[in-house]
Order: structure tokens, then C-alpha cells, then sequence
């Protein structure tokens, strides 16, 4: 089978001067693609700043043969998106690919956590991949090519102890992916979710220590790398990935229960035919799902 090269395109990598950001960097650019190299370089809380984490990923990626530039702006203001893009387009004249990875951690248990915690959180998992993908949207849609990966977490998906504002912003990278996979879809741009486990300084505290050999961000950056890819045509998907495992996680619907003017009383009476699961539909558009629900009352 031929290998998946991506000469002649320029990819954006947000957070890329640590663990799985830096991962996805080098696999791109050992495959061809000209890389933007974005880190804010500051310590995991998102507090302070350094140029050296994203300056040693360019240096790695230029040592390795490849190309690369980097850009330290941060993702979470208007002006620090428009300007990594912007230096995607100065230093390689065109833009197919964004993979939106930057992210801190901002733990504390619910009743703890303050407006600010939740706030910064949503702030760079959020609104970075909004506006770091609102900056690209343009240069992707004019050439009818684009691909762009989101980083959301099984702890958005599924729920974590302590972590309301990362669950909330990982969740919310979920509907931003579906909804660019659709509006992308005529311009040929193709939007996926990773929801990953790997050993970095995110986890290494709270992982066991024998994760670290199984767990590691190479193991994330095969998926990611794919999913940049023209070959890859699918889009709105998210899909869990770490130590080796790829999985899709959909988003399902039981068959539920209906009955015209029901009760309070005939909800609890039915309250098991309404939690079932079997079979589930999995709508990919809101408009799918309205289909079915019509469908259900013919
Ligand atoms: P990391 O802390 O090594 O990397 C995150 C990078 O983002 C850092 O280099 C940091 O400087 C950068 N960054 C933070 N705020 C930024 C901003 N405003 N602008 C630009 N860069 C910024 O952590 P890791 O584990 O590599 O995380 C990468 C992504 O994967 C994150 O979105 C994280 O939430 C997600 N993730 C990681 C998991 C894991 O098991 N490591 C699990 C689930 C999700």
C-alpha cells in the first residue's frame, strides 16, 4: 500500500510545543506537510507564557528535513487566531489543515470551582478551536480542500470528577465538529473529533505509571494524521483513540416511547421503555433526527 504523504500541504498545529500537539507536528511533517508550529508555551493551568516550546518543535521538525513555522500567539483571542493563520499563509502561501489541540486544565470539584476556572477553560478549548477554524474557514473554502481535526476528551464525553469546565468545553467541541462537518461539506472541508488518552503532563499525574509505555501521544498522532488527510472522507465523526485502540463514538437515540397526551404518571410508568437503547438510531443531522421523530408518530 502507498504511504499517506502530504507534500505540498500546510498544516496548523495548535498547541503544539508539548506532548500530543508536538506528536501530531512531527508526524505531519515527516509526511511532507509544511507545519505551523502554535504553542503559547505556558504551564498547564494556561498561566504565563514562553516562546521555547514551540521554537524547539521547528528546530526538531527543520533538523528532521522538514519545514516548519512557528507562532506563539495565543488561540483564544480574535487576534491570536487570525495571526497563526496568517503565518501559515506568509511562510507557505496556503492553508488545508488545522488541528485544533491547544488546551489546559483548570480542575476543581463542582461546588469549588470558580466563574473564572470554568471561563479560561472554555477559552482556549473552545473558543480557540471556533476561532483559530473561523480564521481558516475562508482559505479552505476557496480552494474547495480542508481538513480540520478538534481535540475533545472522554471526560466531555462521559463525564469526569472534578473537571465540569473541561467535560462542558470537550462536549461543546463535539456539536462544533458536527456542525463544521456539515457546513463544510460542499467545499470539499472535512471536520473530525479525537477523543484521546496519552501519557503528557496533562495526565502524567493522574495516569497509572504503567501507561506510560502503552499510552503514548505517537499512538494518538497515527489517527490524527489520517484524519488530516485527503484520503480520509469522513467528517462530523469523533473517535476515541490511545495505547492502540481507534473506536468511533457516536452519538445515539434509543427507539423511545411514544404516546400522544401522556402523563406525568405514564412517563414513570414507562420510564424503562424510554431509557432503552436497543435499536438506536444515529442521526447525523439535527434534520435526521426530526425525520425519525415523524416518522414515529405515522
Ligand atoms: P499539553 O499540556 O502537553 O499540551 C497542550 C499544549 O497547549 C501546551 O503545549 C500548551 O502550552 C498549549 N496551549 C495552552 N493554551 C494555549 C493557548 N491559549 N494558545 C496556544 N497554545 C496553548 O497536554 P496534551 O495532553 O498534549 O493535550 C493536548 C490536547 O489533548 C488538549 O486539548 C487536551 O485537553 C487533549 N486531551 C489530552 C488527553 C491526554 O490523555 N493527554 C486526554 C483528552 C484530551
Amino acid at each position: 500500500m502507498s504511504e499517506l504523504r502530504f507534500d505540498g500541504k500546510v498544516a496548523i498545529i495548535t498547541g503544539a510545543g508539548h506532548g500530543l500537539g508536538r506528536s501530531h507536528a512531527l508526524s505531519l511533517a515527516g509526511r511532507g506537510a509544511k507545519v505551523v508550529v502554535n504553542d503559547l508555551g505556558g504551564a498547564l493551568d494556561g498561566t504565563g507564557a514562553s516562546a521555547g516550546p514551540a521554537a524547539d518543535v521547528v528546530e526538531l521538525i527543520r533538523k528532521n528535513g522538514g519545514e516548519a513555522a512557528v507562532s506563539t500567539d495565543d488561540v483564544a483571542t480574535p487576534e491570536g487566531a487570525a495571526a497563526i493563520v496568517q503565518t501559515a499563509i506568509d511562510a507557505f502561501g496556503r492553508l488545508d489543515i488545522v488541528v485544533n489541540n491547544a488546551g489546559i486544565l483548570r480542575d476543581r470539584s463542582f461546588g469549588k470551582m470558580s466563574v473564572e476556572e470554568f471561563d479560561q477553560v472554555i477559552a482556549v478549548h473552545v473558543r480557540g478551536s471556533f476561532l483559530v477554524s473561523r480564521a481558516a474557514f475562508p482559505h479552505l473554502k476557496e480552494q474547495g480542500y480542508g481538513r480540520i481535526v478538534n481535540t475533545s476528551s472522554p471526560a466531555g464525553l462521559f463525564g469526569n470528577f472534578g473537571q465540569a469546565n473541561y467535560s462542558t468545553a470537550k462536549m461543546g467541541l463535539v456539536g462544533l465538529t458536527k456542525t463544521l462537518g456539515i457546513e463544510g461539506a460542499r467545499a470539499g472541508i472535512k471536520a473530525n473529533a479525537i477523543a484521546p488518552i496519552a501519557w503528557t503532563r496533562m495526565t502524567e499525574e493522574i495516569l497509572p505509571a504503567e501507561f506510560e509505555a502503552t499510552f503514548t501521544a505517537e499512538r494518538v498522532s497515527a489517527l490524527v494524521t489520517f484524519l488530516a488527510h485527503e484520503a480520509c472522507e469522513t467528517s462530523g465523526e469523533v473517535f476515541s483513540v490511545g495505547g492502540g485502540r481507534v473506536a468511533r463514538v457516536f452519538v445515539a437515540e434509543g427507539p423511545g416511547w411514544r404516546k400522544e397526551d401522556h402523563t406525568v404518571e405514564d412517563i414513570r410508568d414507562n420510564w424503562d421503555a424510554i431509557l432503552a437503547e436497543q435499536p438506536y438510531l444515529t442521526p447525523t443531522t439535527l434534520g435526521e433526527q426530526a425525520t425519525a421523530s415523524m416518522r414515529a408518530m405515522l
